[in-house]
């Protein structure tokens, strides 16, 4: 886990699916917004991109290999107030994967 030193006050929240396209460009606008005190970021792999200094709220960053259960980091999400769903595949990947990811 990835965590920055900054304070908590406010509104804090998660989102998973954070390293794909349109979660990408939510962090993006996260990261500037000032009534947000903490961004969880749920992912597989850390992004160069997500660098603690150019948030103004504490960035969060949580590493999982699979997104079948939540209960290992469930104390990190107790009282969030908002949680993101980004997640998302593509049919190529088979109907199992894509039904399983999308819903
Ligand atoms: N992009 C658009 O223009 C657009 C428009 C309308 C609707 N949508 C919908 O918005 C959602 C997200 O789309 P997107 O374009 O942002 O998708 P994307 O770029 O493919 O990103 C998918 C995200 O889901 C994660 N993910 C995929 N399979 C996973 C798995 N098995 N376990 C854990 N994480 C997994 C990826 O993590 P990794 O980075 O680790 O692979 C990534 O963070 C989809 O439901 C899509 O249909 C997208």
């Amino acid at each position: 886990m990835v965590e920055s030193k900054k304070e908590q006050s406010g509104l804090r929240v998660a989102i998973i699916g954070a390293s794909g396209a349109i979660g990408k460009e939510i962090v993006d606008h996260l990261k500037k917004d000032s009534r947000f005190s903490e961004v969880i970021l749920l992912v597989r792999k850390q992004l160069d991109e997500w660098k603690p200094d150019d948030f103004i709220p504490k960035l969060t960053v949580i590493l999982k290999e699979n997104f079948d259960s939540f209960e290992d980091v469930k104390d990190h999400l107790v009282g969030v107030d908002a949680f993101l769903c980004t997640l998302g595949t593509r049919v190529k990947v088979g109907d199992e994967l894509f039904i399983k990811v999308d819903y």
